[in-house]
C-alpha cells in the first residue's frame, strides 16, 4: 500500500513536470511553451518562430501572429509592457498592453497556453482611454505558416488547396486581391469569405500539421447573424476578424469609456494525417464550446455567470431571432455590443444560452413567406444567472397572388446561390430575362443576382378594382445599385443604394439587407398578361423576395 502511494506520487510529479507549461520573459520578448508548442514572440508580440513537436510551422520572412487595424490607413499593435497574470506548472496567462498612443485604443492582447494541450488561447481587450470617439473600419489578428508544410484551407464550409503567392503571380489580376489562372478559373481570397456566426473553425493543415483559430463563441464580432468575413487565404494565411467593413458592415466609432473584449479563440495545433486533424478540430471545438466563458478570463467585460433568453415566434413557419446589446445600432450594422442569434425550431421556439448579463434588444425576422418587410422586436434586461422568456409575433401577409423566392434575406432560392464562392458567377448573368410565374422555375430561370439590365416576371391577373402591393426586397447591394421598377409599365419604384462590396467580391447569398414595398394602383392592374420589370441602370443586386399581394 505504501510502495504504490510512493510511485503514484513519483509518476504524478514526473508527468506533471513534463507537462509543465513555462514562460521566459525578455523585455518585451516572450516564449511560451509547453510539451507540444513553443511560440518565440518578438517586442511587438510578433512570432519569431511557432515550433509544433518541435518542427518550424511559422512562415519565413513574413510577419505572423500580428494584431493589426485599419482606420484610414494600417496600423499595428505596438506594446509598451508586458503583465503577467497566472503562471502556474498548469497554465499560464500574460498580455501585453499598448496605450497612450494617439487616436488609438488601449489593447490588452492576452495569451493563456495550458500544459496538456496543443494551442493557445488568445484575446483581445479594447478601451476607448481618449477623451474623444474612436474609428476603425477593422481589426483583426492574422497568423501567416509555412505554405510549403501546410497547402490546405478550410472555414467548415468550404475546403481546398491555398495557392501560394507564387503561383498568383503567374496570373492576371482582375480586381483586388482576384487572380485569373492560365487555365481561364478564378482565385479570390474572398472564396474563404464565411458567415462567421456559423464558423466555429477555421484554419490550415496538411503533411502531418494543422493550425486553426477555434471560436466557441462568436458574441463578440461586429454585424448581425449573416456577417460574412475573411477566415483563410492564398499563402496560408489565417484572418481572425473582430469587426470590419466587409461585406457592408459600417465602421465601428467608440465613444470615450467604451471597452470590449473580442475573444477568446484557440489557437490549435492538431497533429497527424488530414482525417485525424480534421476530427480532432471537430471534437476540440465541441470541448471548448462546453467550457465556454472561460474561467481563465478574470475581468468585469467578461461575466462568467451567463443567463438565457428563449421563447417563441408566433405567426411564420421560421425565424431568426436576434438578441444584441448595443441599444442605438441595429442588428445588421452593430458593431459596439455583444450580438447573439438563433433559428426556431418546427414549433418556432427558440433559445439562446451563455448570454452576458444586461439590457437587449431582441428582434425576429422571418426565413419564411413573403413579409420580406415584417420584423417584431421587444426589450429585454437578463440578471446574471436568469432564464427570461420573450415571445414575438411576425404575421404572413394574406391574399399573396405569388411569390418568387421567400422571405429570409438570402438569395438562396436562385440560380447559382448554391455555388461555391468564385468570381466567376457574377460574369454568368443575363443582362435581359423573363421569368413567367407558373412555368418558370426560379432555381434555373432566375438568377441569385442581377446585372444592370431588364428582368421582367409576366404573370397573369384579374383587374378587381382592388391595388397591389408589390415587396422587392433585396439581400444585396453592390456598386451603387440604380433600380427601376414599373407594373405594366407604370413606374412604382425608383431608388439608388450604396455599394455593400459584395456581388463582386464573390458573395453569393447575401450583402446588406433592404426591404422595399411599392403600391400599385387598381388602374395599373389589367386582365390578361401584367408584368413586374426591374430595369437596372447601375450596379449589381441580390433579390431576397420579391411578391405581389391583393391590396
Ligand atoms: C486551373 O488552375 C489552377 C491553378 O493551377 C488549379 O488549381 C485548378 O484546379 C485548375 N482548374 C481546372 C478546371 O483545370
Ligand atoms: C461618438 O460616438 C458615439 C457612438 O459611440 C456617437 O453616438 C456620437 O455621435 C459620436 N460623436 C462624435 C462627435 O462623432
Ligand atoms: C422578354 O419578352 C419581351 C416581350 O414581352 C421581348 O421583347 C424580350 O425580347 C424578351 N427578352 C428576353 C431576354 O427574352
Ligand atoms: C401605399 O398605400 C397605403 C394604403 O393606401 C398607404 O398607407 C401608403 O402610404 C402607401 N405607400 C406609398 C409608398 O405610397
Amino acid at each position: 500500500m505504501k510502495s504504490i502511494t510512493v510511485l503514484l506520487l513519483i509518476f504524478g510529479y514526473i508527468s506533471a513536470s513534463q507537462a509543465a507549461v513555462s514562460l521566459t520573459v525578455d523585455g518585451l520578448k516572450a516564449t511560451l511553451k509547453n510539451k507540444h508548442v513553443e511560440l518565440n514572440f518578438n517586442a511587438n508580440a510578433q512570432i519569431i518562430t511557432a515550433k509544433v513537436d518541435g518542427t518550424s510551422l511559422q512562415a519565413r520572412g513574413a510577419s505572423s501572429f500580428y494584431l493589426d487595424w485599419n482606420n484610414n490607413g494600417q496600423g499595428y499593435f505596438h506594446p509598451s509592457s508586458i503583465h503577467i497574470v497566472e503562471q502556474t506548472a498548469d497554465r499560464v496567462h500574460f498580455y501585453w498592453l499598448q496605450k497612450n498612443i494617439q487616436k488609438v485604443f488601449r489593447i490588452e492582447l492576452h495569451y493563456i497556453m495550458e500544459a496538456g494541450l496543443n494551442g493557445v488561447y488568445s484575446y483581445a481587450k479594447y478601451t476607448n482611454d481618449k477623451t474623444y470617439n474612436l474609428t476603425l473600419a477593422e481589426t483583426r489578428t492574422v497568423y501567416r505558416f509555412d505554405a510549403s508544410i501546410m497547402s490546405q484551407g478550410t472555414n467548415q464550409q468550404r475546403s481546398g488547396i491555398l495557392p501560394t503567392t507564387k503561383e498568383l503571380n503567374q496570373c492576371t489580376t482582375i480586381q483586388d486581391n482576384t487572380w485569373k489562372f492560365p487555365n481561364g478559373t478564378y482565385y479570390t481570397k474572398y472564396d474563404y469569405v464565411a458567415y462567421l456566426r456559423q464558423t466555429n473553425y477555421q484554419g490550415v493543415y496538411g503533411n502531418g500539421f494543422g493550425a486553426f483559430i477555434i471560436s466557441p463563441s462568436r458574441e463578440y464580432h461586429g454585424g448581425g447573424p449573416l456577417k460574412q468575413d475573411l477566415t483563410v487565404h492564398q499563402e496560408c494565411l489565417i484572418t481572425n476578424y473582430f469587426v470590419s467593413s466587409h461585406f457592408g458592415t459600417p465602421p465601428t466609432v467608440a465613444a470615450p469609456g467604451w471597452n470590449h473584449i473580442y475573444g477568446p479563440w484557440l489557437i490549435y495545433f492538431p497533429t497527424g494525417n488530414n482525417n485525424a486533424i480534421m476530427s480532432s478540430v471537430v471534437k476540440q471545438v465541441t470541448t471548448e464550446q462546453s467550457r465556454w466563458p472561460y474561467a481563465f478570463v478574470k475581468d468585469d467585460e467578461y461575466p462568467r455567470t451567463r443567463g438565457q433568453v428563449s421563447g417563441k415566434v408566433h405567426g411564420q413557419k421560421s425565424a431568426t431571432v436576434v438578441l444584441w446589446s448595443s441599444l442605438d445600432e441595429d442588428f445588421d450594422k452593430q458593431q459596439l455590443g455583444y450580438l447573439y442569434s438563433a433559428e426556431t425550431d418546427s414549433t418556432g421556439y427558440y433559445i439562446i444560452t451563455n448570454v452576458r448579463p444586461g439590457t437587449y434588444r431582441i428582434a425576429a425576422y422571418p426565413t419564411a413567406g413573403s413579409g420580406s418587410d415584417s420584423l417584431a422586436e421587444s426589450r429585454v434586461t437578463l440578471a446574471a444567472g436568469a432564464r427570461e422568456h420573450v415571445a414575438l409575433t411576425l404575421n404572413e401577409p394574406k391574399n399573396i397572388i405569388w411569390s418568387l423566392g421567400q422571405a429570409n434575406r438570402l438569395s438562396n432560392e436562385f440560380k447559382y446561390s448554391d455555388q461555391p464562392r468564385n468570381y466567376k458567377w457574377a460574369t454568368l448573368l443575363p443582362v435581359n430575362l423573363n421569368f413567367t410565374i407558373g412555368s418558370s422555375d426560379p432555381k434555373q430561370d432566375w438568377y441569385y443576382a442581377q446585372p444592370p439590365g431588364h428582368w421582367s416576371i409576366k404573370y397573369q391577373d384579374t383587374a378587381d378594382g382592388k391595388g397591389r402591393i408589390l415587396r422587392v426586397a433585396l439581400a444585396a447591394v453592390s456598386r451603387k445599385p440604380h433600380l427601376q421598377v414599373f407594373v405594366n409599365g407604370h413606374r412604382v419604384g425608383n431608388i439608388y443604394y450604396g455599394n455593400d462590396q459584395s456581388v463582386y467580391r464573390s458573395a453569393m447569398n447575401s450583402g446588406t439587407y433592404y426591404s422595399n414595398v411599392f403600391n400599385v394602383s387598381a388602374a395599373q392592374v389589367v386582365s390578361g398578361e401584367n408584368s413586374v420589370s426591374i430595369y437596372m441602370t447601375l450596379g449589381q443586386i441580390m433579390y431576397d423576395v420579391i411578391s405581389l399581394q391583393r391590396g
